[in-house]
């Protein structure tokens, strides 16, 4: 059986989660929605565990963690714990652009940083007439916001904010194009290109930070640029190779925005608990569910005959 792991806090929350469930009964694979921190949970009926929707994580972070290592000893956790420890920290970006992925540029302060002092070196290096501050643990726009230039000090108590609570911090130019076009969501399962999605921009300027947890977008359907797919499948590639992952992922979620120049940049890759959008594109569900009982009955007879 397979657990599709939530959280108590993310109850009513998943959309996905119901179109999953009966994506999985069609396929024949049996599946059933469980709170990572439920306690009442016996995880050994499970042979897998899929992490969908455990949207507190990054306010439990260690808790969470320990939750993965602690499940990785008894189910296969799709996906592996190894890549979940790397993904929850935006510093991945950095090993990324080591790969040559082009990432929305990023300045990374670390909690023993001067704030005022960060930002004003952020800013005399970086032309764009407004940045984003947000922290380097972070889902669904919390904690982030878009300030103009002239909200030095604004943006300076944000930053010091967020060190002062042991968090790293992102500093980025705010890709205008977000405000026209969106940011578009590439959707991967078992490293196979499945759909993509338009999202809405969500910081208006001079609007606070997003505190509620699950921050509501605008989606809508769309159809991925040429050169978005190549990034998307480039993104795939390198985080295949710096993880050393012998198979693909179980799914995988590349958010995209395009810069001042029209070309698309990486703006997240989201492989512990992406919305993956069935509702926007008819059929999707379906592909996830029959690629998950492929990989499981797959692992079954590896597990049988001792291979793999
Ligand atoms: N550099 C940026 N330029 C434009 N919009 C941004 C930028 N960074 C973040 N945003 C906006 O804030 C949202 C949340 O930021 P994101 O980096 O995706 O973090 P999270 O992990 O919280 O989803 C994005 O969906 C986008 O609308
Ligand atoms: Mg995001």
């Amino acid at each position: 059986m397979l657990a599709l792991v939530t959280a108590i806090a993310a109850a009513g929350h998943d959309e996905d989660l119901a179109p999953l469930l009966d994506a999985c009964a069609s396929a024949g694979l049996h599946a059933r929605a469980v709170a990572w921190d439920d306690p009442t949970v016996s995880w050994q009926q499970f042979d897998a565990a899929l992490l969908r929707s455990p949207w507190d994580y990054t306010e439990r972070l260690p808790e969470f963690l320990a939750w993965c290592d602690r499940r990785d000893q008894q189910v296969s956790l799709l996906n592996p714990v190894h890549v979940i420890r790397w993904n929850t920290d935006k510093h991945y970006l950095s090993d990324l652009a080591t790969f040559g992925i082009p990432v929305v540029t990023t300045t990374f302060v670390e909690p023993d940083a001067e704030p005022l002092q960060a930002l004003q070196a952020f800013l005399g290096t970086e032309p764009a007439p407004e940045f984003v501050v947000k922290p380097t643990v972070s889902a669904g726009a919390r904690d982030t916001q878009r300030y103009a230039r002239a909200q030095e000090f604004a943006a300076s108590n944000h930053v010091a904010r967020l060190l002062d609570q042991g968090r790293g911090v992102m500093l980025q130019p705010y890709l205008p194009a977000v405000d026209r076009a969106g940011e578009t969501a590439l959707i991967y399962f078992e490293g196979s290109f499945s759909h993509a999605i338009a999202k809405g921009a969500l910081l208006q300027p001079d609007a606070a930070a997003l505190t509620a947890p699950f921050a509501a977008g605008d989606i809508s359907s769309r159809s991925a640029g040429a050169d978005e797919l190549a990034l998307g499948e480039q993104v795939l590639v390198a985080a295949s190779r710096l993880l050393r992952l012998g198979q693909p992922l179980s799914y995988a979620r590349v958010d995209l925005i395009r810069d001042d120049g029209g070309h698309p940049r990486l703006l997240e890759l989201e492989l512990i608990e992406p919305s993956l959008f069935f509702a926007q594109a008819p059929g999707s569900a379906d592909r996830f569910a029959a690629a998950l009982a492929s990989r499981l009955s797959g692992d079954t007879i590896r597990a049988r005959t001792g291979t793999g």
